[in-house]
């Protein structure tokens, strides 16, 4: 969907959306398409590269803010469809940062040498919470997933740090407000269209280039490394002026960034392992690169992670 389709059907612009967020379009999952829809081909694909035969996986992990249903959960319905029949699931619900929130999970459950393969994989339909009279917030979310295998590493390399953190008080920023156990679901909550995503945008934007930032710098000093050393930083892609104002507070050359919110817009959970995924298939990280990843969302929550490639 681009920013001219969004034109007809909300009082918005091209030029407006290019401006304020950088997106020119975003894809939209088709009616019958759920997010373990997406979840499942991300995953098959996933092992496909990894050589690795569904029965193998330990435990599938879902990072989701639009899961199927609130239960069963997301990932147990990935695990139905993959035949994982080895596998533990569980859904991770951490709004956007919950990508990263999963491979730190993933990671540290490999590291106690318990589980040998994980798959986590990040997956939104975000299309389907979202308000099609809502200026504010349509223009901006899109649907996608991806999905990373996590096995053992040789020493020094894999997640080599990560920063973690939270702030509940900021949960009325970003959310959706109805059909949870707060306030289930009547012909009132419908008619206030409370069961669509809603967000005091500006509020987010101010903390996002904050604690994105301040994550990244955290998980650097834990592992002795300063932003020079980044090869790639992945940030979370919500705005392109987001994006842009971490470059600079972590005083970042343009080539240190990747961006690719202009096609997809903001996936939430999916973006960060989209991008991942999009620079293997470019051939653009080498062995022992050094990869950092930040990400802010609903709650609020922030996550940053350090990779040696
Ligand atoms: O994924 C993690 C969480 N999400 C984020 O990180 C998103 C963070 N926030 C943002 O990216 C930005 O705040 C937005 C893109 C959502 C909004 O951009 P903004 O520059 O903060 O705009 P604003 O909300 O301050 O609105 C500025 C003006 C307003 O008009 P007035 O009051 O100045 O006349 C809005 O009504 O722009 C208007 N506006 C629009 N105009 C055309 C808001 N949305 C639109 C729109 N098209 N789609």
């Amino acid at each position: 969907m681009t920013n001219f389709d969004l034109e007809k059907i909300v009082d918005t612009s091209d030029e407006w959306i290019t401006l304020r967020t950088g997106i020119k379009e975003r894809r939209i999952a088709e009616e019958d398409i759920a997010t373990s829809d997406l979840a499942y081909k991300a995953a098959v694909i996933a092992l496909k590269e990894g050589g690795l035969s569904s029965d193998q996986i330990d435990y599938i992990i879902v990072a989701t803010a639009t899961p199927d249903m609130f239960f069963p959960s997301t990932a147990c319905i990935v695990q139905d469809k993959l035949g994982a029949k080895n596998a533990g699931a569980f859904d991770l619900s951490a709004g956007c940062s919950g990508f990263i929130y999963s491979l730190v999970v993933g990671s540290q459950m490999i590291a106690t040498g318990m589980y040998e393969h994980i798959l986590v994989i990040g997956a939104e339909t975000l299309s389907k919470f979202m308000d099609w009279t809502d200026r504010n917030t349509c223009v901006i979310f899109g649907d996608g997933a991806g999905a990373v295998l996590l096995g053992t590493v040789e020493e020094g390399k894999g997640l080599i740090s990560s920063c973690m953190g939270s702030d509940g008080s900021g949960g009325d920023m970003l959310k959706l407000p109805a059909g949870g156990a707060k306030m289930p679901a009547t012909t009132e909550t419908l008619n206030k269209r409370l069961h669509y995503i809603k967000m005091e945008g500006r509020e987010v934007f101010k903390y996002a280039v904050r604690y994105m930032s301040e994550a990244v710098e955290n998980a650097l000093e834990k592992c002795n490394l300063t932003s020079e050393d980044i090869d790639i930083l992945i940030p979370h892609q919500a705005n392109l002026r987001i994006i842009q104002s971490i470059g600079k507070r972590l005083k970042l050359k343009d080539d240190q960034i990747y961006i690719n919110v202009d096609k997809y817009g903001n996936t939430s959970s999916a973006s960060i392992i989209i991008a991942l995924s999009e620079l293997v298939d470019n051939g653009r990280l080498k062995e022992n690169d050094i990869i950092a990843m930040t990400a802010f969302g609903a709650g609020y929550t922030w996550a940053s992670a350090v990779l040696k490639w």
